[in-house]
């Protein structure tokens, strides 16, 4: 395997390989159990990578956009899998962004009670963060991702020639997760090579989800920006997309932080010379948003643990905070404009 870069999400018998590389979907079908006679490969139309599993397969392809994010799409899937006489020793395949291997891990989760996956990831976000780490889930009317499992897949694959052709909103929403890894190491991915790039930032979430594969605690960390983000995304209907939903949630929890006298002002500006600077995100708040409706969303967020819950730094570095009054958390938002 010459030349692609291999990091191991290390979780014991569990455990799973992320190759990296351009043309690394060459060594799908060396990836695949070993179980495996048949695949069912999930992906959308318009998916700039040609796959091979070595085995008879089919090719699924679910709707594109947020709307098909959905226990709809998740039950078309598994009759699908029924027709095509998939079993538990055989694979389903995840081809796409992150909504993409998000939905083909849940359906590979439900199926039959569990059968094997594997994510082709062909976006930097998902590169980055969706394909790694076994969340999977479906958005409801009410929220984003909040119906899924955790299930992890038996390999990635990240094929870094997808990123050739990757349009410039896709590659700005990869760039926003890229954005939170450097607050949570203050690495400077932006020095480093592609192949590097993406290697560190997989290294770092294989790390993180070692350690706390559920999000009993330090797992969450991965949730920075991200409580104001899926909030964002469900008041726009999805018209924000993840990745720059992140880059202003990123820019929101400074300055709620700072709110919260947790950090001052350089270390605020410090995040908008990162994210509105270096990455070259935008960080303004859509227009046309009320307070009232955000800061209910971010209520209803799954990862509230006693009222309004954000992840936020602080003295000690980024932290799960928890009953954040909604006071600072209004001034925050006016802060934004
Ligand atoms: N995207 C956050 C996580 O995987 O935990």
């Amino acid at each position: 395997m010459s030349g692609f870069r291999r990091v191991e999400v290390p979780l014991g018998d569990r455990s799973y390989p992320v190759v990296i590389g351009h043309g690394a979907v060459a060594e799908l079908a060396t990836l695949l159990p070993t179980t495996a006679r048949r695949a069912a490969v999930v992906t959308q139309t318009g998916i700039p990578l040609e796959v091979d599993p070595g085995i008879p397969f089919d090719v699924i392809e679910i709707g594109v956009g947020e709307t098909a994010k959905s226990l709809t799409t998740i039950e078309q899937l598994c009759r699908s899998f029924a027709r095509s006489g998939l079993s538990r020793h055989d694979v389903v395949i995840g081809v796409g962004g992150g909504m993409v291997t998000d939905v083909a891990g849940f359906a590979a989760a439900s199926y039959h009670r569990g059968v094997p996956v594997v994510h082709v990831a062909t976006t930097l976000l998902g590169m980055v963060d969706a394909a790694i780490g076994g969340k999977t889930g479906v958005n409801l009317p009410e929220g984003k991702n909040l119906v899924g499992a955790f299930w992890q897949p038996s390999a990635v694959v990240c094929d870094l020639d997808a990123l050739d052709s990757l349009p410039e909103r896709e590659r700005r929403c990869g760039l926003g997760e890229m954005a939170k890894y450097h607050f949570l190491t203050g690495d400077d991915l932006l020095s480093m090579s592609l192949p590097d790039r993406v290697a560190r930032c997989v290294e770092i979430k294989a790390e993180i989800v070692a350690a706390d594969e559920r999000e009993g605690g330090r797992r969450a960390l991965l949730n920075y920006g991200h409580t104001l983000a899926h909030a964002l995304e469900t008041a726009t209907e999805h018209r924000i997309a993840h990745g720059e939903a992140v880059a202003v949630g990123l820019v929101y929890a400074a300055r709620l932080a700072r709110q919260m006298g947790r950090i001052d002002t350089a270390r605020v500006d410090e995040h908008l010379a990162v994210v509105a600077g270096e990455y070259d995100l935008d960080v303004a708040l859509p227009a046309g948003l009320l307070a009232e409706q955000l800061v209910e969303l971010m209520h209803r967020d799954k990862k509230a643990l006693d009222g309004l819950t954000f992840v936020l730094d602080g003295p000690a570095g980024v932290e799960v905070v928890a009953g954040v009054d909604e006071g600072p958390v209004v001034a925050a938002l006016d802060e934004m404009g």
